[in-house]
């Protein structure tokens, strides 16, 4: 079976600057002849706080013909900080769910493989939606039987290695890190995120396979990013599901404009802290 991942679209309607990339991805994606696509967060520009680009994005996702699973980023739901420009809340929550259902989900469409699918953006919070979450998770390990696990999530659990230090803009935080890690520990056989707008795939013996995926939106400069091992390579991720292996490719999409969030110097984001 093979599924697409679209990552970071970052689409907008008070600023359409990543529509047309979009757009040109999902055509990819459509004659692709994919199972199914994962939209791995960041769908929207600024879905944390304007409806219209809910609206837009979900309009927009209609047009994937293969089934979609789609799941919130910072940029959807707001950040884990809580003294962040837009922490995640129960609105943002509820606003995500109206538009696009659920925040995480499982999958057990691909034989022999069960992909979790989980709200990054709600590690470390402290919000009762945090320990719900954390209980759907640990069922979702306990009852994957004999499957293999891939844990797909918006943002990293590290850049670097499992021990750095916490960067709440960045990666998933070190406690809700470790978690995750011993969940993993007997069948995860993968970690799927996105948010670096980077492209990494790492195989470490003992180790769960890393996989950034590709964003279709905008590069970053590497000055404005902690040390991280990725590439830079915007367009759609494929992964392709073998008995009891995965394999990744990340495609360049012809007509899709390379630009760096840099040079739009604030006008789409401030600066992240
Ligand atoms: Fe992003
Ligand atoms: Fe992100």
């Amino acid at each position: 079976m093979k599924i697409a991942i679209i990552a970071d679209p970052h689409i907008g309607t008070q600023k359409n600057n990543f529509v047309a990339n979009w757009e040109i991805c999902r055509a990819h994606v459509n004659a692709a002849n994919v199972d199914f696509t994962v939209v791995l967060g960041d769908l929207t520009l600024d879905g944390a706080n304007l409806t219209q680009d809910c609206i837009f994005a979900r309009q927009s996702l209609a047009a994937l013909e293969a089934p979609v699973l789609v799941l919130p980023g910072n940029h959807d739901i707001g950040d884990v900080s809580r003294q962040g420009r837009q922490p995640v809340n129960a609105e943002r929550i509820k606003r995500w769910q109206q538009f696009f259902g659920s925040d995480r989900w499982v999958c057990d469409r691909i034989p022999g493989w069960r992909l979790i699918g989980v709200n990054s953006q709600l590690f470390e919070t402290g919000l009762p939606e945090e320990e719900a979450q954390w209980q759907d998770i640990a069922a979702a390990f306990e009852q994957a039987g004999a499957r293999k696990i891939a844990l797909f999530t918006h943002m990293p659990l590290f850049l670097e290695h499992w021990d750095e230090e916490d960067r709440p803009y960045w990666t998933i935080l070190g406690k809700a890190r470790r978690r995750l890690r011993a969940l993993m520990q007997e069948s995860g056989a993968a970690i799927v995120s996105a948010h670096i707008h980077r492209t990494l795939f790492q195989s470490r013996p003992g180790e769960p396979l890393i996989v950034w995926a590709a964003a279709s939106s905008f590069l970053a400069r590497d000055e404005s990013m902690p040390p991280q091992p990725g590439a830079a390579l915007l367009g759609v991720s494929f992964l392709t599901f073998v008995a009891d292996s995965m394999e990744v490719r990340f495609e360049s999409v012809p007509g899709v404009e390379t630009t760096y969030i840099e040079d739009y110097k604030g006008s789409i984001y401030p600066p992240p802290a």
